[in-house]
């Protein structure tokens, strides 16, 4: 890597030479040159200013950088707060490659959602280092809930609202309320997304486990089967289709929840489904771990399958577009949290880590095995993230006037996953000890270089709020011609002359 000449123009002037530009749609050799966060110039022989500062990218890859549509940093959660907070969980981000994050505004029942955006807002613009945007839960309902979605909408940059079909009593909304939500995302244009469990099932099983006298993480598993998240997505994508609402099934953990989405999609419902790092690398063999601390530390939900065929089966189903890009579900909690249910797992906190492996994971397991391009991992990690949430092409692509969200990945490079060398705030990793082909060399976010051979530098504050617009034409187009063909319409008849018996006596 060449010095720069002038630092205060090199930091702004970035040339990325003799690479390999990968989008979702094509790949090609070209030069990079950015300016003041901007991708200025893509091509051969560019003609750039003085001053830049010149990264050599030969034998790498010039990829989006990620796009995390998952994650939870510092959520105040079962009685404790996630322990990524947003510097160290967008610091983690950025050491894996991932240069935007999509988190939750998580009001609870009862709070205004408005109030809530404010608050996090708060939390985040202070500590983040890369850019991120919010999505907004909806725990309860109400017209004034409707009202502050409306204002999230067009005076927030919040495009997509999460409903939870699960946590009884606590975020859970009956199907009603659900359909009233979603009739409201369709009005605003915006996208309904769905954490699907069937509650009331869970609630009902999760007694007979600790009757049975079970209280370790396995009773977790036991508590939410995998049909309890297939049919709660097929009750979820059925409320959506019927208020002609777009669907997106957050966290998709399991074969049969991925079939249901993959089904609707091909019965031409507007679906998207999420996996996640966790459910693409690793499996719910851990909750039978005799290490309880390893196990509580795989609890999540809907939680991770024990069918070992999981993983593979899900990253299929993502490189042929049944499934169309992930997230990580990020949201962590150190070994003395989790031990808040050391002898009852209701009381384990849920969540997992995934947010700096995520990419490595996927190339590893996707394209290292054969499943997928590497233009189709651009598209799984970032650019369909993109135009979901409709910032696309700002993020999402190398192109001149994109955004400079850069990763210079190494494609025949390794490294193996560990607590012990991960930026995460957490003292536990999932994929501890995987070996992962695929690794993000120099991370360029927001036109800085925050990673390169000298390691990361980060600057927490550094990272700004995106705004995304409702009407993502990636998701509404089909939806506002169908709005017109889908209105009910009555049949014109004669009226009824004949004779109508009388029930005034009680007949
Ligand atoms: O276990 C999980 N998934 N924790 C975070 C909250 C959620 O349901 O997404
Ligand atoms: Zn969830
Ligand atoms: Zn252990
Ligand atoms: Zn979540």
């Amino acid at each position: 890597m060449e010095e720069a000449t002038n630092t205060e123009s090199a930091q702004s002037r970035i040339l990325i030479k003799g690479g390999k530009v990968v989008n979702d749609d094509q790949s090609f050799f070209a030069d990079v040159y950015v300016e003041d966060g901007i991708i200025k110039q893509v091509g051969t022989n560019l003609v750039i200013p003085g001053g830049a500062r010149t990264i050599d990218a030969k034998g790498k890859l010039i990829i989006p950088g990620g796009i995390d549509t998952h994650t939870h940093m510092q959520l105040p959660f079962m009685g404790t707060v996630a322990v990524d907070d947003f510097y160290h969980g967008t610091k983690a981000a950025l050491a894996g490659g991932t240069t935007m994050i999509i988190d939750f505004v998580m009001p609870k029942k009862g709070e205004s959602l408005v109030e809530a955006y404010e608050k996090w807002r708060g939390w985040a613009d202070e500590k983040v280092c890369c850019d991120y945007s919010f999505h907004c839960a909806v725990s309860w309902w109400s017209d004034k809930v409707a009202e502050d979605m409306e204002t999230l909408c067009k005076e927030k940059g919040v495009n997509s609202f999460k409903v939870f079909m699960a946590y009884k009593d606590v975020l859970m909304l009956e199907d009603a309320e659900m359909y009233q939500c979603f009739k409201k995302c369709k009005e605003l244009r915006a996208i309904a997304m769905v954490h699907a469990e069937n509650g009331h099932l869970i609630a009902e099983k999760t007694d007979e486990i600790v009757g049975a006298g079970i209280m370790g993480p396995e009773g977790h598993l036991m508590s939410r089967p995998e049909e309890v998240e297939a049919e709660a997505t097929n009750r979820a994508i059925m409320l959506a289709n019927q208020s002609n609402c777009p669907m997106y099934i957050v966290h998709v953990m399991s074969k049969s929840a991925a079939d249901v989405v993959a089904r609707a999609r091909k019965q031409g419902k507007v679906v998207f489904g999420e996996p996640i790092a966790a459910s693409l690398g690793t499996t719910g063999i851990h909750y039978f771990d005799r290490c309880w601390r390893h196990a509580a530390g795989h609890v999540l939900s809907p939680p991770l399958r024990p069918d070992t065929t999981t993983p593979e089966y899900l990253m299929d189903l993502l490189a042929n577009n049944d499934l169309q890009l992930t997230g990580t579900d990020n949201c962590t909690f150190n070994a003395d949290q989790k031990a808040l249910g050391k002898d009852d797992f209701r009381r384990i906190p849920n969540g997992v880590n995934g947010v700096e492996d995520r990419m490595s994971v996927i190339w590893e397991k996707g394209v290292a095995s054969g499943k997928m391009d590497p233009c189709r991992f651009v598209a799984v990690t970032s650019t369909t993230a993109a135009k979901v949430f409709n910032v696309y092409p700002k993020k999402g692509r190398i192109a001149v006037g994109s955004d400079a969200d850069i990763v210079l990945w190494d494609a025949s490079a390794t490294r193996t996953i560990s607590s012990k060398t991960h930026h995460h705030n957490c003292d536990f990793n999932i994929f501890e000890g995987m070996v992962c082909h695929g690794v993000a060399k120099v991370v360029i976010s927001g036109g800085r270089v925050v990673l390169d051979e000298d390691g990361l530098h980060v600057t927490q504050g550094n990272g700004r709020f995106v705004s995304n617009p409702c009407n993502a034409e990636f998701v509404y187009g089909r939806i506002n011609n169908r709005d017109e063909l889908i209105k009910p319409v009555g049949v014109q008849r004669e009226p009824y002359e004949g004779k109508v018996i009388d029930i005034a006596n009680g007949a």
